[in-house]
């Protein structure tokens, strides 16, 4: 297993308006190893979405190179990009974004269905990974019917359905109270203690002390990046 799980050489992306050019992310250079907890930081529009996007292959850079587990995403063509965000990465973002009208059970098991796991273990896999979020006395409820720090240790569930190899966070206890928020950091930080690559971005302070690093962006470029 390759050490160095995302490397980032150079990488811009700007966005066209109309005549103008926004420059939301300039020659980022860097690498996570696999197991970082990493925290990413930075003011209203300073990159961090956009850079949580390119990581995820939501979108495409407008320029430099990014590695992931030692393949170039520039390789992929939709297909496999679509099957690398299934299988590789897991998702969690501040609104949730689970489906309305599924149970928490079958939420879950979605990205198994895209992956071909049989329904069986499916759904004896989704159980597992509601248990491990303690949420699995809610497993047929859906989304409309939890509260948000439960609808949220949901989503991490779903996010670890294929035991994706980095886990991106955008935002994620960003609709939740301090005490949920404190739990459901617990989980992150259970799940980076059992071995998982996890990246989260925040504007809090009390988040970002759970990581172990924190790179800083502004105006799309590295403010500082350190080890905590
Ligand atoms: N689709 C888009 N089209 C044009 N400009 C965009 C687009 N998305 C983002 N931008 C611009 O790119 C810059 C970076 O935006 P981004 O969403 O990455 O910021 P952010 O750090 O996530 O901010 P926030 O903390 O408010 O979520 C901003 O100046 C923003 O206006
Ligand atoms: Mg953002």
């Amino acid at each position: 297993m390759r050490k160095e799980i995302i490397k980032l050489d150079s990488i811009s992306k700007e966005y066209c308006v109309g005549e103008f050019t926004v420059k939301a992310l300039q020659n980022l250079t860097f690498s996570i190893n696999r197991g970082e907890f990493v925290a990413i930081m930075g003011s209203s529009g300073s990159g961090k979405s956009t850079l949580m996007n390119i990581l995820g292959c939501l979108d495409s850079a407008s320029g430099g190179n990014y590695w992931l587990n030692g393949v170039n995403v520039l390789d992929y063509d939709d297909n496999a990009l679509s099957r690398l965000r299934n299988e590789e990465i897991g998702f969690v973002f501040q609104s949730f974004n689970l489906l309305p009208r599924l149970s928490a059970l079958e939420n879950v098991s979605l990205p198994m269905i895209y992956k071909g796991v049989r329904q069986k273990d499916r759904r004896r896999r989704a159980m597992d990974l509601l248990r491990k979020v303690s949420i699995e006395h809610r497993f047929n409820h859906r989304p409309n019917q939890m509260s948000g720090g439960q609808v949220q240790r949901v989503a991490i569930a779903r996010a670890l359905a294929n035991n994706p190899s980095i886990i991106l966070a955008d935002e994620p206890t960003g609709n939740l109270d301090s005490q949920t928020t404190k739990e459901i950091m617990g989980i992150f930080t259970r799940l980076h203690r059992e071995g998982n690559t996890i990246i989260i971005v925040t504007h809090d302070k009390f988040v970002a002390q759970f990581a172990k690093r924190i790179i800083k962006l502004r105006d799309g470029i590295i403010e500082s990046d350190l080890i905590v």
